[in-house]
């Protein structure tokens, strides 16, 4: 299976993407925890990425691709792949369909979370409180969300295009979330 999670910053995809990506039995590469790890650990990698992501910016499309395409050509990643907050415009998408046909496989399903903007901001103030992730504050929660509705929104309707979108609702608990993407995904798996 090769799969990817969307939505909004704060939707649940890390949440979500750990169950799935157990389910079928392949790794989920997140492109936020890869950077991360990188900026605590001082590459220069996380150099290049932290100023972006504590502004609430995107990382530079070729710095990100690069990443991606070097986590995909792992071993682990050969039988397929959940990626988490990848691809996020129109040019990694561009660049994640020539990665993926090179492996000659294709690309099974693009599952979007929906959550209530409401929601989204509760959810994060309160993992600022637990985590203290240094992009969970209110101003960069807001330039996240309007990055994500210029810079990546757009994605739904190409997925869409394709006809490789399932589209999930994120909210309630996040068991009954889960059961809803595996229900949507095994028609998937089966067809
Ligand atoms: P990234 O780490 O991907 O951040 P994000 O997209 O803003 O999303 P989050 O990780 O904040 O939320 P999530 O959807 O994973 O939700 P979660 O499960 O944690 O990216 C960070 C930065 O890295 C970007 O801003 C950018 O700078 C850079 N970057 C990453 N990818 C890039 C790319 N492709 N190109 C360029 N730059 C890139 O859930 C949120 C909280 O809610 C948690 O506390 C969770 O416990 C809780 N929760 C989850 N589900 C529920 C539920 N059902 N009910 C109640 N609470 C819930
Ligand atoms: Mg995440």
């Amino acid at each position: 299976m090769r799969l990817i999670m969307m939505g909004p910053p704060g939707a649940g995809k890390g949440t979500q993407a750990k169950f799935v990506a157990e389910h079928f039995g392949i790794p989920a590469i997140s492109t936020g925890d890869i950077f991360r790890a990188n900026v605590s650990q001082g590459t220069p990698l996380g150099v290049k990425a932290q100023g972006y992501m504590d502004a609430g910016e995107y990382v530079p499309d070729e710095v990100t691709n690069l990443m991606v395409r070097n986590r995909i050509d792992e071993d682990d990643a050969a039988p397929g792949f959940l990626l988490d907050g990848y691809p996020r415009t129109l040019a990694q998408v561009e660049e994640l369909d020539g990665m993926i046909k090179f492996t000659g496989h294709s690309l099974d399903a693009v599952v979007v979370l929906t959550v209530d903007a409401e929601e989204i901001v509760q959810r994060l103030l309160q993992r600022a409180e637990v985590e203290g992730r240094a992009d969970d504050t209110e101003d960069v929660i807001r330039r996240r969300q309007e990055i994500y509705t210029e810079q990546t929104e757009p994605l739904i309707d190409v997925y869409r295009g394709r006809g490789l979108l399932i589209e999930v609702d994120g909210m309630g608990e996040v068991a009954d979330v889960t059961e809803r993407i595996f229900a949507a995904l095994d028609t998937v798996a089966q067809s």
